[in-house]
């Protein structure tokens, strides 16, 4: 475990050590940075082990707050942000500043990096005296722990079993503490039917975003279809033929594109493990597996989880939805987590006001009178959003 601080860096590496596995990260703003340079490190919930000072203050400011670091916290090791150039490279050295990272530094670098410095904290943290002294703050900075984007995968084996209606119920409901911070990637690439549901009329759809090159910031904000509950759609395409060629690639970059823009980015999947399906499993923090009361859906989603757990794309959080429930169906939730070896996070009553609101292009959570759905649905989204629990769910 490697404790990382980041001082005024750009989100985007933030969010990709924060995807890491095993790394406590913070990042503190401009602003908090207190302007003698110092803070309480002194901090025993949160003592960082590598100080990432970043470009959201200027050269001479980063080089000089890094120098103070490296000069008083020696055991911690300092890196600056920046495009590593000669120059700046010669005016580090001798500084006690372990390096320039590139901000576009590649993920295997990263894990390098942060495995070297998690070794030697390692070794320092094992033969540092009990108590460090407690260096001055002259004010206390207000530290915001930030937490990856969230990338949501919503997948099952079998089809008809509540995905989609799960995405768009979650869509709508996180959308309510995070208005304009949720885009829905329908990546149901044959037949997406998100926008129908939600009865949209998009102008754009995937095959767009592919044709425009993933990349394309400004062009891939133009193609979403914005739906009245303050979120947005990347509708899937009308033609079931016209996805056939696009690479795993192509499909995570743009799941990263959206993720690095938006708080959440909630992708649709068809049933099974499609190659869309597992890019999109690459870029994902949280899966949402769906399954009803039935002994062969049951079962193929234990292999499911077990492939992709195989695969290493199985996201460290799941949650487990169990849509349709009805007391008829002869299986208890219990037998569900037996068959699934998953426990059961949100269990969805059949409802008919399910179906009804999809025909209608409604949105069945977003009522709240005499609606069975919400609650769970509610519970599903706080589950989801609650990014303080990291780790959960594992297989049994
Ligand atoms: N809790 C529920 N109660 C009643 N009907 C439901 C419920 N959940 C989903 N449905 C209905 O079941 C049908 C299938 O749901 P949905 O389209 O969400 O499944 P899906 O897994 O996305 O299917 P596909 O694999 O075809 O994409 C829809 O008509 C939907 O309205
Ligand atoms: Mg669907």
């Amino acid at each position: 475990m490697t404790n990382v601080l980041f001082v005024a860096v750009d989100r985007d590496l933030v969010n990709r050590v924060a995807a890491l596995d095993g790394h406590r990260v913070v990042s503190i703003d401009r602003e908090s940075i207190p302007r003698s340079g110092r803070w309480n490190l002194s901090d025993k919930t949160f003592r960082p082990d590598l100080i990432f000072v970043g470009s959201g203050m200027t050269a001479q400011g980063a080089l000089e707050y890094a120098k103070v670091i490296a000069g008083e916290y020696p055991e911690i090791a300092v890196a600056l942000v920046a495009e590593p150039k000669d120059e700046l490279i010669r005016r580090v050295t001798g500084l006690g500043i372990r390096g320039v990272v590139s901000p576009r530094i590649s993920d295997a670098d990263l894990v390098g990096l942060l495995d070297r410095v998690g070794r030697n904290a390692q070794a320092v943290r094992s033969d540092a005296p009990k108590d460090i002294p407690a260096p001055v703050a002259p004010t206390a900075p207000r530290a915001t722990t930030t937490y990856p984007h969230q990338v949501i995968v919503v997948a099952s084996p079998k089809g008809g079993v509540g995905k989609t209606t799960t995405t768009v119920s979650l869509a709508g409901l996180l959308a309510e503490s995070a208005p304009g911070e949720v885009v829905v990637i329908d990546f149901d690439l044959q037949f997406g039917n998100v926008a129908t549901m939600l009865n949209l009329e998009p102008s754009y759809t995937v095959t767009d975003a592919f044709v425009s090159g993933v990349d394309d910031s400004m062009r891939l904000r133009t193609l979403l279809t914005p739906h009245p509950a303050n979120f947005y759609v990347l509708a899937s395409s009308d033609n079931p033929a016209e996805n056939g060629h696009v690479t795993g690639d192509q499909i995570r970059k743009l799941v990263h594109h959206y993720s690095s823009s938006f708080r959440y980015v909630i992708v649709d999947t068809s049933a099974g493990l499609m190659e869309e399906t597992l890019s999109s499993l690459e870029e994902a923090t949280d899966a949402v597996f769906v399954v009803t009361l039935d002994v062969a859906t049951l079962r193929a989603a234990r292999r499911e989880v077990e492939v992709l757990a195989q695969l290493n794309l199985l996201p460290q959080r799941r949650h487990v939805v169990l849509n349709r429930t009805d007391r008829k169906s002869g299986l208890a939730e219990r037998d569900v987590e037996r068959i699934l070896g998953l426990p059961v996070n949100a269990a969805i009553p059949a409802s008919s006001r399910v179906a009804l609101s999809a025909n209608r292009g409604e949105l069945a959570v977003k009522s709240r009178r005499r609606n069975p759905v919400r609650n769970p649905m509610k519970d599903l989204a706080g589950r989801v959003s609650d990014v303080t629990k990291h780790r959960e769910g594992g297989l049994r």
